[in-house]
């Protein structure tokens, strides 16, 4: 049977020029690079300069998805992009995004998963592909972590960084089956009443501020191998698919620990684990697409393999897709 699938046909990223060491932070918040290295897998974050807004990194990853899909901003018809950190409360930054490419008018507007906000967007998109409301949609996970840092807290500042990727997803036919070229399935989850567990203490309703990250880290490290591991296995099922037929998975990049607890709990084969988080740190909704690009870039990942993506976030919010590239 025919079917119209959503296929990824471009990935982009990018990345601030600026480099943070953990020997950086270390000059100013208790803390150490052998701590950060041992419990969390981090080397460095990347950190946007003052006058870069998110749209200006998500706008760079963009154009690089563009170009890979052989495809120009005026062909885009819907732009998503998942954010926590917005350049302003409104307009949404895919409009911001919009104006900069010079994209015409269509669908836009962000999507806010926080960490799992690139999963829940690409579902977005995949609604309005596969249903033939879009021909040629961008999906950008971009963010500025670092301006929601309070940088006289160890426990949280030392985690996160800036980034953004980006995917192009146009209309591919398909037959219905995990042969198909495109996204094969997903699994979307939410549990609100953690939402305490990690949070930003400010907002435009509530305090007026934009307010900084607050996280309970050991219990969100305890839901988010738990949860992650569940996604996986519920998206490959959605996608008819067993674990050991995904080629690459590509986790959120919050902590290596969770990466490797999700792989023991599932007996992944660490092979097929990308892992950026040493580099970019925690990039919330913007480092699955990075991880995603850096693979494809350096020829691991290829055009016909399965790839599967999770996350999980502040919500708490979790999720996973399995698609063929
Ligand atoms: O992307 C969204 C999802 N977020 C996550 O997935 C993050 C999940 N959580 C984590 O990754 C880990 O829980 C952390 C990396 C945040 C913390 O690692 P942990 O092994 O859970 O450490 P802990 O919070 O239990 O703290 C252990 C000790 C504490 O000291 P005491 O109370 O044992 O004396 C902390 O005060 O480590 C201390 N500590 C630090 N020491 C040096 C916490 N942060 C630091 C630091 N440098 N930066």
């Amino acid at each position: 049977m025919s079917v119209v699938r959503s296929a990824i046909t471009g990935v982009g990223s990018y990345l601030p020029e600026k480099i943070v060491t953990n020997d950086d932070l270390a000059k100013f918040v208790d803390t150490s690079d052998e701590w950060i290295v041992e419990r969390t897998g981090i080397r460095q974050r990347h950190q946007a300069a003052d006058d870069q807004p998110t749209s200006d990194l998500a706008v760079e990853a963009a154009l690089k998805a563009l170009a890979d899909a052989g495809r120009s901003a005026s062909d885009v018809d819907m732009i998503i992009v998942a954010t926590t950190t917005p350049d302003s409360t409104f307009p949404a930054t895919a409009a911001i995004v919009q104006a900069k490419i010079g994209a015409p008018v269509g669908i836009v507007f962000d999507v806010q998963a926080v960490c799992s906000g690139f999963v829940y967007a690409l579902s977005v998109a995949d609604g309005f592909v596969a249903r033939g409301l879009s021909k040629c949609a961008l999906v950008i996970g971009a963010e500025e972590m670092t301006r929601l840092m309070d940088w006289q807290d160890r426990t949280t500042c030392v985690l996160f960084g800036d980034g953004a990727g980006a995917v192009v997803v146009e209309p591919r036919e398909g037959q219905g089956t995990k042969a198909d070229q495109g996204l094969l399935g997903f699994a979307l989850r939410a549990d609100g009443s953690k939402k305490d567990l990690l949070y930003v203490d400010g907002g435009p309703a509530t305090t007026g501020t934009v307010g900084h990250l607050r996280m309970l880290g050991n219990q969100v490290f305890r839901h988010a191998v738990v949860n992650i591991a569940e996604a996986i296995t519920l998206a490959c099922e959605a996608a008819g698919l067993e674990i050991a037929e995904v080629d690459w998975f590509v986790p959120h990049q919050a902590n290596q620990r969770i990466i490797k607890g999700v792989g023991d709990r599932l007996g992944l084969d660490e092979d097929k684990v990308v892992l950026t988080v040493a580099q970019h740190a925690n990039t919330s909704a913007a480092s699955i697409p990075l991880a995603l690009d850096a693979a494809i870039r350096d020829g691991r990942i290829k055009r016909g393999e399965v790839v599967l993506l999770e996350a999980m976030g502040g919500g708490l919010t979790w999720g996973a897709c399995a698609f063929r590239l």
